[in-house]
């Protein structure tokens, strides 16, 4: 099945109407995986289906061109939902260049052998002619996970946001103007449930769309919204706002350092805490008054509690501190271990059981997968001795906490 939905441009997807398990979610009103074809002097994909429908959707495909003539496949981003069946177009399609960012190159090779191909990497902003019409490419990392990019056709007046603007339902239908039922509900709860979690990628993502002239959205779940396509970057606007009336929220960042190392994550995690609005209260515990810091904490809306490992263990007054907190009423509070390490990094591990004992939501691994779904180890935060890249990942780490402790 293809349908036309502009000048060149053909929905070549797929529409799953079963109840589809889905980051522990079951889909009940199913969804769609939609990929576009331009065929363009240059034709071009944009984004695949999921990895079930591989053959099925080449066969698809091939009813409408040559897979031989397709130059370019534009990857937005790579889970397999739209990624899936790139290794069966990529068989049939053996000339076409893999259009992608820099972090969805290593992905896709890694996760489909694809190391002998062609890669076309872009950036903010790129531009790619593809014989008769423009693609515009803009970096939209998280949106859903950290090697997104959506894709403007500037003919077109087109955006192709991938996850951005679905709607998990299987829209047989593609149109919005054509809905059959009520969606705009189900628009709303794919947004709190995919997108507000990264609620400032966001914001950044409307800045870079704000100057494109935009009559329709060709998202890659759900409806194809040709009808007020407007308003739904209004509605993303509006539900991504940073509400004014909310009181800014409090972290209290704590910690013991051996080498100074731990107080530098801890800088780090501060930064990512205070780029996203939160107000912090930062202790080394080596100087300050632990009443002082428990009355901190009880005031706090978050905590995070770092220490050095030595011998396996914590070190300075931080168990002294954590023994405190199991006295004062912390539930339903985030918190969650950072620390920096040599050799081993066992202190994270202790500080963790006593946050989990005072009675604290522990943001750890577990609790990220089950919620917001991450792509790297975020928490608890282990970083060897002050590298830059540990240190990337706690600046990362402190957004994360952030959104969850301003989303409580
Ligand atoms: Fe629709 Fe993030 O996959």
């Amino acid at each position: 099945m293809s349908v036309q939905i502009n000048d060149k441009v053909y929905w070549v997807g797929k529409v799953d109407d079963r109840k589809v398990p889905f980051h522990r979610l079951i889909l009940e009103r199913g969804t769609t995986y939609n990929s576009y074809l331009l065929m363009t002097d240059k034709p071009t994909i944009i984004d695949t289906v999921d990895i079930a429908f591989g053959r099925e959707y080449v066969d698809n495909l091939m009813k409408l061109i040559n897979p031989e003539a397709i130059e370019y496949i534009v990857i937005n981003h790579v889970e397999p939902d739209h990624a899936g069946a790139l290794p069966a177009l990529a068989a049939k399609a053996k000339k076409a260049k893999i259009v992608t960012t820099e972090l969805g190159s290593q992905l896709l090779k890694d996760m489909f052998r694809l190391h002998h191909r062609e890669f076309v990497i872009v950036r903010d902003g790129d531009s790619l002619d593809i014989g008769g019409k423009t693609l515009k490419f803009f970096e939209t990392p998280y949106l859903h996970t950290g090697e997104t990019m959506i894709t403007y056709s500037a003919e077109d007046k087109t955006l192709f946001p991938c996850d951005i603007f679905s709607t998990h339902i299987a829209a047989g239908e593609l149109f919005n103007d054509l809905a059959q039922g009520e969606y705009l509900e189900d628009f709303k709860v794919y947004y709190k449930l995919i997108m507000a979690p990264h609620r400032p990628y966001v914001r950044d993502m409307l800045d870079k769309i704000s100057a494109l002239e935009i009559e329709m959205i060709a998202p890659s779940h759900g409806y194809i919204l040709r009808e007020n396509a407007a308003s739904f970057i209004g509605l993303y606007d509006d539900m991504s706002k940073d509400s004014g009336n909310n009181k800014t929220k409090k972290v209290a960042v704590v910690y013991s350092t051996m080498t100074g190392n731990t107080a530098k994550v801890a800088q780090r995690l501060v930064k990512g805490l205070e780029d996203n609005g939160i107000a912090t209260s930062v202790f080394n515990l080596k100087s300050a008054d632990i009443k002082e810091v428990t009355e901190v904490i009880k005031e706090s809306d978050g905590l995070l509690a770092g220490s050095s490992t030595k011998y396996a263990d914590m070190v300075g007054s931080v168990e002294e501190l954590l023994k405190e907190l199991k006295d004062i009423p912390v539930e339903g509070k985030f918190a969650a271990a950072f620390g920096s390490y040599g050799w081993s990094g066992e202190a994270i591990v202790h500080i963790e059981n006593y946050l989990a004992e005072a009675g604290f939501k522990v943001v750890n691994q577990n609790y990220l997968v089950g919620t917001i779904g991450v792509d790297e180890q975020l928490f608890p935060l282990r970083v060897k001795f002050d590298r830059e890249e540990g240190m990337e990942t706690a600046e990362k780490a402190g957004d994360v906490f952030a959104e969850l402790v301003n989303s409580n």
